[in-house]
């Protein structure tokens, strides 16, 4: 028998800032019941354009204070963080960690009809070329074809709360054209805050692309997990809080717009 406080304690997020927002997003969905501490790591945002080794030690930081939070299991919410130091991550700590490349690359292999992919992602991302490799290994006859956007269009949302428009378009336009090019039938948004973009990107490509947002299939990865570890929590009986290396204040005002609700408690926390 699982004791009840090990059911209840939280589920540890982190991405570079509010990318991770849209697994956040699913864990509400289909896992309502769940108590999430989230890391939003704005200080160092954004990571697409920092080395291996400054992301790793940033991801390290972060687990070591999700532990300290007692969480029981940890989603990295971030496809560069992924990238870059999941491996490492899953080898140092106990606790389980997931992340969201091998769960979207599943569920793209299982979307495409013409068995060819689209990818887009930070350039650190792009560069470690994650999603192709899970893909080949899938189905070798699948072709990818991907492309690294700007990591100005972090910037738009982080810093700039999403308000000019134009320049959001015109760098996912830009990142889109050479993919869509290529015939794909399947685009995966390989970073966490493309899913939030997604208006934008389907001026770009046409309604029919089928789009995936890995965050679905990670919650579905995580909901199993604690599922078979008898870890689902049955009812909540904390707020959400999110820890916040930049400004608080700042990211709780985004979040919001970009969810439509207030999700929880902010914080300020330098690590
Ligand atoms: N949201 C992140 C990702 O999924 C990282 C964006 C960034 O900070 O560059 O890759």
């Amino acid at each position: 028998m699982i004791k009840n406080n090990k059911i209840s304690r939280p589920i540890g997020l982190l991405d570079s800032g509010l990318g991770g927002l849209s697994v956040f997003r699913e864990i509400d969905k289909q896992m309502p019941q769940e108590q999430v501490v989230y890391f939003g790591d704005t200080a160092h945002a954004p990571y697409g354009e920092k080395t291996n080794e400054q992301i790793t030690d940033y991801v390290f930081s972060i687990i070591d204070f999700l532990v300290q939070k007692d969480v029981k299991m940890i989603i990295i919410a971030c496809n560069t963080a992924t990238a870059v130091a999941l491996g490492e991550a899953k080898k140092k700590y106990p606790v389980p960690i997931i992340g969201v490349i091998q769960p979207g690359a599943n569920e793209a292999t299982s979307k495409t009809q013409n068995r060819r992919i689209g990818i887009i992602g930070t350039e650190v991302t792009i560069r470690n070329q994650g999603y192709e490799k899970l893909i080949k290994k899938i189905n070798p006859s699948i072709a990818t074809f991907s492309n690294s956007c700007s990591n100005q269009i972090i910037r738009e949302m982080e810093e700039k709360a999403l308000r000019n428009e134009d320049a959001i378009r015109n760098l996912l336009k830009e990142c889109l054209e050479p993919i869509i090019n290529n015939d794909v039938d399947t685009l995966v948004l390989g970073c966490t805050h493309y899913p939030f973009l997604k208006k934008y990107i389907q001026e770009v490509t046409d309604l029919e692309m089928c789009l995936v947002d890995p965050a679905k299939a990670t919650v579905k990865q995580a909901k199993k997990l604690l599922e078979e570890q008898q870890l689902i929590n049955t009812h909540k009986n904390k707020n959400n809080s999110f820890f916040i290396s930049g400004n608080a204040d700042f990211f709780a005002k985004i979040a919001e717009k970009l969810l439509g609700y207030y999700p929880g408690d902010f914080h300020g926390v330098t690590l």
